[in-house]
């Protein structure tokens, strides 16, 4: 351990549960960019490497042990020109297309509704579909709602079983297109909320299935975009309630160390670019408690849920990659960037309905990277592994004991606690416990006072590198991989535990426990 190390102390009420996190603030996102869908995904049915329908199996084994909640898909910007009906029907006479926002190239359409919503049945996932609203057409997005959902003799439903599919599938999520201020048809909010309410008026209910539509929303913290939406989308139809042409908005938030034009290389960087790329990070819980204040003014009962469907760390591509299709390595900082989010998510667990990390497979903050036969699980994987007990859990608040101020309104700076996060939570009895030391240079213990239950058996594991840029390579794909933790000191009192946690530097844990009454 190093000689410098830090203390924070913090209490946790085991008997007073706060709000449930959203298994889907743990969701996904699959776009037609680079390699995510073909290779990533997607073999065909004619590969070597083993798959199910054309599903690469490997793939889909990794994402169902970290039960991967929903999956965004076609997009992005590429949902703003999709056209479903052109990935339908037998693949040699699908239409070829060229895909205009990632690396020029041609696609095939071979990967379509049908072997999307067969990839959410193997995932176990549920699907979140994005239509085109920069391009399609208003018949467009209503047809493709009735061809997913509709189980009668409707035409749709008619084509769909010509296709192989007799039943219909459930679909909740349904995205009312994808950055319109940009990519998605250079709007404003204004011309967005006009498109927006024609596509979703005519995205139906059918049958038993209900659509939680999905405005498009803002980039960062674009308020105003979120204020324009609120007013004219969620209000101002007649005697409907708030929440019923539209009942999410989302933004989008990256996270990088440079700039958008030089965001900084994935592997190679500073000890001031490690900070920088924190720093940008922890903006999120900012930038939600905005969006959701702006909510709050136009939704005080929060019928309408926020969205946050891009968020995750964006680089430099890597070298001798295709500038268009977004490949890039993860390291120990990117899985820190996680955790990051993941205690924001829970902090506005009350109004922010779902999240997706961009992107699942070969690009951005990607979960697994492939290379023909091989896969490798990536630091970011494993954070989103070691953190399926918080998935719709109830939150237990941390209450740090921060040093206190001498100064009034002063805000309490307390430099063991600022490097630490720590979240808890409880489900069916059982304990969650992950937390995360930022801090690339020094261990920080963090005291952690359980009170109103007592603890089982404690079984924890921590994720950490040689270094805060060690990543997973086919030749070492364990060079961050989960290990037992054991640096626990346990102390037992009347009202409860008392655990003493010692993170070693840059690193991520996770403990469980069975929990009784006291
Ligand atoms: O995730 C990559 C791209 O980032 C998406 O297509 C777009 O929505 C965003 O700008």
């Amino acid at each position: 351990m190093p000689d410098q190390h830090s203390t924070a102390s913090a209490v946790v009420n085991l008997d007073v549960p706060g709000p449930t996190i959203s298994r889907h603030l743990y969701g996904h996102f699959a776009e037609h960019l680079g390699r995510c869908i073909y290779e990533g995904f997607w073999v065909g049915e004619e590969s070597s490497i083993p798959h199910v329908d054309g599903i690469r199996s490997d793939v889909v084994e990794a994402l169902r042990a970290i039960r991967i909640p929903n999956l965004r898909w076609p997009g992005g910007c590429f949902a703003d020109e999709y056209h479903w009906k052109d990935g339908i029907g037998p693949r040699e006479d699908r239409p070829q297309m060229v895909n205009t926002h990632w690396g020029d190239v041609v696609e095939s359409n071979h990967f379509g509704t049908h072997e999307f919503m067969r990839l959410c049945e193997l995932l176990g996932a549920e699907p979140y579909i994005s239509a085109n609203i920069g391009s399609g057409t208003v018949r467009e997005t209503s047809e493709w709602v009735e061809y997913l959902t509709r189980g009668d003799q409707a035409p749709m439903s008619q084509l769909r079983s010509r296709h192989g599919r007799e039943t219909p599938w459930n679909v909740t999520f349904f995205g009312i297109g994808n950055e319109p201020w940009g990519c998605g048809g250079q709007m404003t909010a204004e011309q967005y909320v006009a498109v927006a309410r024609q596509h979703a008026t005519y995205a139906r209910n059918h049958g038993q299935n209900r659509l939680c539509r999905i405005a498009a929303g803002a980039s960062d913290d674009d308020y105003a975009w979120t204020e324009t939406l609120m007013k004219h989308l969620t209000k101002g139809l007649g005697d409907k309630r708030p929440a019923d042409i539209f009942q999410a908005i989302s933004f989008h938030f990256y996270t990088f160390s440079g700039t958008w034009a030089d965001k900084g290389s994935a592997t190679e960087f500073s000890g001031e670019e490690y900070w920088a790329t924190i720093t940008k990070a922890q903006q999120i819980r900012e930038i939600l408690a905005g969006h959701a204040a702006v909510m709050d003014a136009y939704d005080p009962h929060r019928t309408v849920g926020l969205a946050l469907d891009e968020w995750g760390t964006w680089w430099n591509v890597e070298e001798g990659t295709n500038p268009g299709f977004l490949y890039q390595q993860n390291t120990m900082r990117d899985a820190l960037v996680a955790a990051v989010h993941f205690d924001a998510f829970h902090a506005h667990a009350e109004r922010l309905m779902l999240a997706n990390i961009a992107q699942t497979v070969n690009v951005l903050q990607a979960m697994v990277l492939t290379d023909g036969h091989q896969m490798i699980l990536t630091p970011t994987y494993h954070v989103f592994e070691m953190s399926v007990g918080h998935h719709d859990a109830q939150r237990l608040d941390v209450h740090w004991k921060r040093q206190p101020t001498t100064t009034p309104g002063e805000e309490p700076a307390d430099p063991a606690v600022d490097a630490l996060t720590v979240n808890a939570s409880v489900k069916d009895g059982v304990l969650t416990i992950t937390a995360a030391n930022l801090d690339p240079d020094q261990a920080n213990t963090v005291e952690l006072e359980l009170r109103g239950a007592h603890l089982g058996t404690v079984s924890a594991r921590v994720l950490t590198g040689e270094t805060v840029s060690t990543h997973n390579t086919a030749a070492e794909p364990q060079a961050v991989a989960p290990r037992r933790f054991e640096d626990i000191e346990t102390l037992l009192y009347d009202r409860g535990t008392q655990l003493n946690l010692t993170l070693p530097p840059a690193s991520f844990i996770t403990l469980c426990a069975d929990i009784t009454a006291t």
